[in-house]
């Protein structure tokens, strides 16, 4: 795993202007040592500077669906539009209240979800605030967070930065990405506070069946831990797979759920995200009116985005995701692409992806050696103009994944894929 290096606690050296008032190098706050966040790392900045030099870049980096032509659901978008004049000022910390309606409205059709107020709601600037948000009210100076290996960085990077120990857990490819529990608990210390759950799991497209979240919950129980729970995805599954949401097996763990309209609604600019707070609080009161103090100090969502939240969320809703990961959906179409093509390669092999945009092949060891998977993704770029993320990128211990998105038409795909294998047939390092 890379490290930032460059975030130092040394004191900085001056830079002699000739003034007489030498200027003091700027350095990143050493905070920032080991906050890491390579989906817009070195090898994106790359791709851009070569963009800017005319080379047509294919960027199958980012899980942000319209530059791949998906279109907003236009009732969202003329909802906004209408509320826009009105929509100048601030609103509650946690929300407006329609929007906060429009969550527990939604959440109260998912069946064995606990009922939620609207205090138990808090809007936010997309999941990823949320995220922060918790961890600077949650994350005490060496707190040790449990969080998947593979993750979504920003989860290990956030309890980085709020002072905690983030402790990755091994997921299970060949038990097709779950959540290892035996592993899990052997790493509960007395100074661990909560598990981070990340399904429909990104980078993995893992979704979780009852008895993993069962066998969660129940670590979370016996250990007295609190659940953080990424559902970002919970919308977006193929094969007809059954999301189910971990607070609805665990109504009697403090857990915080999140989720958005970023992907399933492929609203990611609008930044539009939720968090709902469920089971016992009474031993929590201390712990919600931090989360509360940090939802005031950015005083709140913003207010368009709220609107689309209702529009997404109440009356007719916004159920188009459903086409597209249907039997012959857009995105299901892409899914099989990219998976067939994979596990087509010679040493490369890829568990298919039950929900999320994202496929993480395996490159076998034995086949590819490959000893710096960043420098892969790098040359991989160079040569065929093609954007992946490493898989040590998602903390993943060893350099033989990459993260590959499933968002591009299935032309796009099956051409990167066969340029991407061509590549890899011949690349040493
Ligand atoms: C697992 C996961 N959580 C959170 C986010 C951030 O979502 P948002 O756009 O709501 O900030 C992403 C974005 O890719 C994600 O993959």
């Amino acid at each position: 795993m890379t490290v930032n290096s460059s975030a130092t606690a040394q004191s900085a050296p001056a830079i002699p202007t000739g003034t007489g008032h030498p200027r003091r190098s700027v350095r990143q706050s050493s905070k920032l040592r080991n906050v890491l966040y390579e989906i817009r790392g070195p090898v994106a900045a790359r791709a851009a500077e070569m963009e800017r030099a005319g080379v047509d870049v294919l960027k199958l980096n980012i899980g942000n669906p319209q530059p791949f032509g998906f279109t907003a659901p236009p009732h969202i978008t003329e909802e906004m539009a209408r509320a826009l004049p009105t929509s100048h000022g601030y609103s509650d910390s946690h929300g407006m209240p329609a929007a906060l309606d429009a969550v527990t409205g939604h959440y109260a059709e998912i069946p064995g979800f606990p009922e939620l107020r609207r205090e138990d709601v808090y809007l936010g600037n997309g999941v990823s605030e949320l995220i922060t948000m918790t961890c600077q009210a949650l994350v005490d100076n060496g707190d040790e967070i449990l969080i998947p290996a593979p993750d979504y960085p920003l989860w290990t990077a956030m309890v980085t930065l709020a002072g905690g120990a983030p402790v990755h857990y091994r997921c299970a490819e060949d038990d097709g990405w779950n959540p290892d529990l035996a592993d899990m608990e052997a790493r509960i210390t007395a100074r661990t506070t909560a598990i981070v759950v990340i399904n429909p799991n990104n980078p993995t497209g893992a979704v979780y069946p009852p008895h993993i979240l069962e066998g969660i919950a129940k670590l979370a129980r016996k250990h007295s831990l609190t659940l953080l729970v990424d559902e970002i995805y919970d919308a977006i599954t193929y094969d007809g797979t059954a999301h189910t949401h971990l607070a609805a097996v665990a109504p009697d763990v403090l857990t915080l759920s999140y989720s958005g309209l970023s992907k399933s609604s492929r609203l990611a600019g609008y930044r539009a995200g939720w968090m709902v707070v469920t089971g016992p609080k009474d031993h929590a009161a201390d712990f919600l009116h931090g989360l509360d103090l940090m939802a005031s100090t950015r005083l709140c969502a913003n207010v368009p985005g709220q609107h689309a939240i209702v529009a997404a969320l109440t009356g007719e809703g916004d159920h188009s995701i459903g086409a597209l990961t249907g039997p012959d959906g857009r995105l299901t179409r892409q899914r099989d692409v990219v998976d067939q093509t994979l596990n087509a390669m010679d040493g490369v092999s890829c568990v298919t992806p039950r929900g999320a945009l994202y496929a993480f092949p395996r490159l076998n060891p034995d086949v590819h050696e490959i000893r710096d998977d960043e420098k892969l993704v790098m040359d991989l770029l160079e040569r065929e103009h093609i954007l992946l993320v490493h898989g040590t990128g998602f903390n993943w211990p060893t350099p033989d994944h990459l993260r590959i998105v499933l968002l591009p038409e299935e032309q796009v795909l099956a051409t990167a894929m066969e340029r991407m294998g061509n590549f890899l047939a011949d690349y040493r390092q």
